[in-house]
């Protein structure tokens, strides 16, 4: 198996603040596949949303998850909140590393993303409803995806990133 980590998991559940952390202590490179397709489309992606709709949006994941196949190593890449609900893309992430879902609870979720407008799919009224319907239907997804899940809920960024390592010393290895 390639020796990439890569995060997946609800919107808010940490993976870019986790992953950068990760990658740093880890001495790896952090990818971003949000920040990947902005930089290729140079279009936010509220924007890539407004214009083009979400079928587009989707295609440009699972086209760099098929470009980082091709070329990554050694790094840790957290991924759009959608990115495990195409079949495919659950191939293209399970082949490219370790794959580990941080878990978080409706109103851990509520509490991170208060506020935040650059998520086309959340821009609801009723925030939390709007939580509780997508991760239903997201969870069997991420948990069928992963090859490790970790609940970030209650825990720091520290704590998360402790796990993760202890799990890397005791289920796999990376050099
Ligand atoms: C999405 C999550 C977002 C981004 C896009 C769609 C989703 O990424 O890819 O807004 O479908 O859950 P984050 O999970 O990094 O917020």
């Amino acid at each position: 198996m390639k020796n990439n980590i890569i995060l997946i998991g609800f919107m808010g559940c940490g993976k870019t603040s986790i992953g950068t952390r990760l990658a740093k202590k880890l001495s790896y490179t952090f990818l971003d596949t949000d920040a990947l397709i902005i930089e290729k489309a140079g279009q936010s992606i509220s924007e890539i949303f407004e214009s083009d709709g979400e079928e587009y949006f989707r295609n440009l994941e699972t086209d760099i998850l098929k470009e980082l196949n091709v070329k990554t190593d050694r790094a840790v890449i957290s991924t759009g909140g959608g990115m495990p609900m195409r079949e495919e893309n659950k191939e293209l992430l399970r082949s490219l590393g370790h794959v580990i879902f941080l878990d978080a609870s409706k109103d851990a979720i509520l509490k991170r993303v208060e506020g935040d407008t650059k998520r086309p799919l959340l821009a609801y009224e009723n925030k939390e409803e709007r939580i509780q319907e997508l991760l239903s239907i997201r969870l069997p997804f991420y948990k069928s995806c992963a090859h490790m899940v970790i609940d970030t809920s209650d825990k720091s960024f520290y704590d998360v990133i402790n796990e993760i390592e202890q799990c890397m010393d005791n289920s796999f290895k990376v050099v």
